[in-house]
């Protein structure tokens, strides 16, 4: 069930209405709920009961600390893709052996940092990576456990620039070819072979995508086999997409019992990667009403949240909804575009939706915890909005608004 709710007119999160935190702490500021992201983690563990299992959020999608925490406490694993992210993790109390590093462009000093901490698996992308690798261990005089990230050309049909699992794309080693990437990794005195990855991609709707590339997956585990490589785990990536509009997103419980099913009776640990799935429908972006153009032929509302703070509409077209906080009962029911203040005519949160507003009225745009505030930038030197995270009837800053200190740290003009 959605924490963002309407109660005696206005819209909550969890208990707290979201006005309250507007007042103390200003917009534009993300607003996340506790109980939504336990609920969405523990829907993986539950349905993986019974089972050999690693559930590793995919910290890209929403990397404050708080809400890493949040999962660290539940046992969760991490799925990061660079030390930066790897760093996160490690403040937040998550622990190094449940960390997997996924990414095409690990440099030697991450491999490094990596497996200092000793983390539980790298997926490696390529056979470069693979020696790299390798040779990294090899002057630390460690091993480095890895899968290898297999693309197993299956069509995720997602939108293009999220979708990672076609030969096209630039992720991961062809499946054809992963037969033969092993045996050199088998013979690479600093390399364990732990497991197999895949990610085909994110927010599907429809699983069947999933299916044919672990039916791919599988087989290439027996050709494994045949070779006399056993692998310990199968990591299936994350993908599993929500619901922003209409969609009717896949239910967490069916996808993995699917995935069991298929599996068979097969002793690996299943290992996912969420990130969307976790984190979208637990956050909300509040903004508020700067100013109403009213031209002939088109109505703007101008909004303090822009392109920087949410870049998710403009870069992917993606919709999501916007909903009044304190609905009016009065007024005009009018069509607005809900545009920020970045110079820019790709700066918009939503088009073409009829609202009743005025100046100042406050708004939140649904299913923005997910790749919100992570791919948010300074772009018009505008600070990053605050984030807060509700807890039951609590409310906690999470981190506070950029101030102009911030935005020049590290500058310097010349002598
Ligand atoms: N694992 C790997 C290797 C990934 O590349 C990703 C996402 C995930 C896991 C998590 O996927 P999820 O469960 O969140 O679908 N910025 C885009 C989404 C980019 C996804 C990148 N990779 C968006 O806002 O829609």
């Amino acid at each position: 069930m959605s924490p963002f709710h309407y109660k005696n007119g206005e819209l909550y999160a969890e208990s707290v209405p979201l006005s309250a935190i507007a007042t103390d702490f200003g917009s534009p500021c993300y607003v996340y709920s506790r109980a939504y992201l336990e609920q969405r983690f523990t829907e993986y563990t539950e349905a993986l009961t019974g089972q050999d299992h690693l559930v590793c959020y995919a910290v890209k999608a929403n990397s404050n600390i708080a809400v890493l925490n949040v999962l660290a406490r539940l046992g969760a694993g991490f799925d990061i893709v660079s030390t930066g992210e790897l760093e996160r993790v490690l403040s937040a109390g998550g622990q190094p052996d449940r960390i997997v590093f996924s990414g095409v462009g690990k440099t030697a000093a991450e491999m490094q940092r990596a497996l200092e901490v000793g983390i539980h698996c790298f997926n490696v992308e390529s056979e470069a990576e693979l020696e790299r690798l390798n040779g990294v261990a090899a002057s630390m005089n460690v091993i480095a456990p890895i899968s290898l990230r297999v693309n197993p050309d299956v069509d995720a049909k997602t939108h293009p620039y999220i979708s990672t699992g076609l030969r096209d794309n630039k992720f991961g080693i062809d499946i054809e070819r992963a037969p033969e990437v092993y045996r050199r990794a088998a013979s690479l005195a600093n390399i364990n072979i732990k497991g197999v990855d895949c990610h085909i991609g994110s927010q599907l709707i429809d699983t069947s995508p999933f299916i044919d590339a672990l039916d791919r997956v599988l087989s290439l585990v027996d050709t494994l086999a045949s070779m006399d490589i056993t692998i310990s785990h199968l990591d299936l990536g994350g993908g599993l997409g929500v619901r922003y509009r209409d969609e009717t997103a896949p239910v967490t419980a069916d996808y993995i019992q699917a995935i069991r099913e298929k599996l068979g009776n097969r002793k690996v640990t299943l290992m996912f990667e969420p990130g969307r799935s976790i984190a979208a429908n637990a956050g909300v972006l509040l903004t508020k009403v700067e100013y109403l153009k009213l031209n002939d032929h088109k109505n703007f509302a101008i909004i303090d949240a822009a392109m920087n703070d949410m870049i998710r509409p403009s870069l992917y077209d993606a919709w999501m909804d916007l909903l009044p906080v304190q609905p009016r009962q009065d007024g005009v029911l009018r069509h607005y575009d809900f545009v920020g203040p970045v110079c820019e005519t790709g700066d918009f949160l939503a088009k073409d939706r009829e609202l009743c507003i005025q100046e100042g009225d406050l708004l939140a745009l649904a299913s923005s915890g997910a790749y919100g505030f992570t791919m948010s930038s300074n772009y018009n030197s505008r600070g990053r909005a605050a984030e807060v995270m509700v807890d039951g009837d609590q409310y906690h800053l999470v981190r506070a608004r950029e101030t102009v200190t911030d935005l020049m740290r590290g500058e310097t003009v010349l002598p």
